[in-house]
């Protein structure tokens, strides 16, 4: 029987974003830049491959479904990277989804969101996070993607 390649049994990255960054490019461009939420899909889907790996990318504004997206990934997912987006500030429940998970979980934010307004200090999803990418625009998505590469290179 011909043996299954060792990356088949790789379980996908689950990239869930929050509310509103359906409207990246668009949405205050001077604060999060003008990538647009597909560019980034197809900028980590690249990123991915070239770890030898394959994402799950998914957007919603919808509290519920987040957490649902987070329950899937339980069993299909390898590592989640999440942007909480707005709910980082207010969703227990987004924490307590995340902190079901056995894989690991990076959380990224475009903007710094230490150098905002205070409300945007507190990130309920960092307490369950491994790690947190900020302040990177974009290109935080890429740093996140080569961050679980490498865990999961570590812990294999
Ligand atoms: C954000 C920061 C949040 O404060 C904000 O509500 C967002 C985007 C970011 O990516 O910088 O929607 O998560």
């Amino acid at each position: 029987m011909a043996k299954k390649s060792k990356q088949s049994k790789i379980l996908p990255i689950y990239i869930l974003n929050g509310p509103n960054l359906n409207l990246l490019g668009h949405r205050e461009p001077e604060v999060y830049g003008t990538t647009t939420l597909a560019q980034i899909e197809q900028m980590c889907a690249a990123q991915a491959r070239s770890h030898g790996l394959s994402i799950v990318f998914h957007q919603s504004n919808l509290e519920g479904e987040i957490v649902d997206q987070l329950q899937e990934a339980r069993t299909s997912a390898g590592a989640v990277i999440i942007n909480p987006a707005g709910y980082g500030h207010t969703s227990i429940a987004i924490l307590d989804t995340i902190q079901t998970l056995k894989v690991p979980v990076i959380e990224v934010h475009l903007s710094n969101i230490h150098r905002r307004e205070p409300y945007r200090h507190l990130s309920y999803v960092s307490k369950g996070a491994t790690g947190i990418v900020m302040g990177l625009g974009a290109q935080g998505y890429l740093r996140a993607i080569d961050a679980i590469a490498d865990i999961l290179k570590r812990t294999k």
